[in-house]
């Protein structure tokens, strides 16, 4: 079981076709509220990321503009979860690290998004999990683990069950090539998250964020064969 858990929200699982899916947003807030093992939460910034970052990139945006433009959609998204959580959360997303402890030390659950350019959400919410020495780091996503091709185009693709931070990389490497590190276009696990959780004793955990039910399932045992174990 474990008793520390930080989870990662996948931007993307905040919206459908229609623009903010607000019954998924409520359901992700009842779940969290009702979870005393999760500490922190991070949010990414999804398609309004993208959408910012296109358009400032077509408009001649450097690629750290474009990194900023994202990390104010993430606090943005993360905000709509404060919202939906209430009373129980800290209701502003910290900006760095320092006033996420400050937040923290309030006994309130704290929402975070983006911190600087050069890195996705998934690195602050590692970054984060190793300052408080949780036992597990959950990132949900809108895929139920790490494949070893794009199982939306090949039907006979494997999902890992579990898989090494190295590993992870050239899986990643095989379907980015050059835009590994462009804003908008960081990996799932981008270089900063891989050498965080090489160095710490974090054990990660990606998970579909549309299955509620699997969080659950993980934090009681964390070696159950669901998504994908990120191992050192
Ligand atoms: P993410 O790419 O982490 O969002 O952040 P996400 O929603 O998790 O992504 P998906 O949809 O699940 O793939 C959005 C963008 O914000 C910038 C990056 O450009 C990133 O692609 N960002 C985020 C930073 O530059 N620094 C951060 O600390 C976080």
């Amino acid at each position: 079981m474990a008793s520390r858990v930080v989870i990662k929200i996948g931007g993307s699982l905040f919206f459908d076709d229609a623009g903010v899916n607000t019954d998924r947003v409520q359901k992700f807030a009842q779940f969290l509220k009702k979870t005393p093992e999760i500490q922190a939460i991070i949010v990414g910034g999804g398609r309004i990321a993208r959408t910012y970052i296109q358009g400032a990139r077509a408009l001649g945006a450097s690629e750290t503009e474009c990194d900023l433009l994202g990390i104010a959609t993430s606090r943005i998204n993360g905000q709509l979860l404060i919202r939906a959580i209430g009373d129980t959360t800290y209701p502003w997303v910290p900006k760095s690290v320092e006033e996420f402890a400050k937040a923290r030390a309030t006994g309130k659950l704290v929402v975070m998004g983006g911190l600087q350019p050069g890195q996705s959400t998934t690195s602050v919410a590692v970054i984060i999990a190793e300052f408080l020495h949780a036992d597990l780091l959950v990132v949900l996503t809108d895929v139920d683990g790490i494949y070893d091709k794009d199982p939306h185009k090949f039907p006979d693709a494997k999902r890992f069950s579990s898989i090494t931070v190295d590993q992870l990389q050239k899986v990643l490497q095989k379907g980015a090539g050059a835009k590994i590190a462009a804003a908008g276009e960081y990996q799932i696990f981008d270089p900063v998250s891989s050498e965080i959780v090489k160095r710490s004793q974090l054990s990660v955990h990606l998970l579909s964020g549309k299955e509620l039910a699997q969080i659950s399932h993980i934090i009681k045992d964390p070696a159950a064969d669901i998504g994908t174990k990120i191992t050192r």
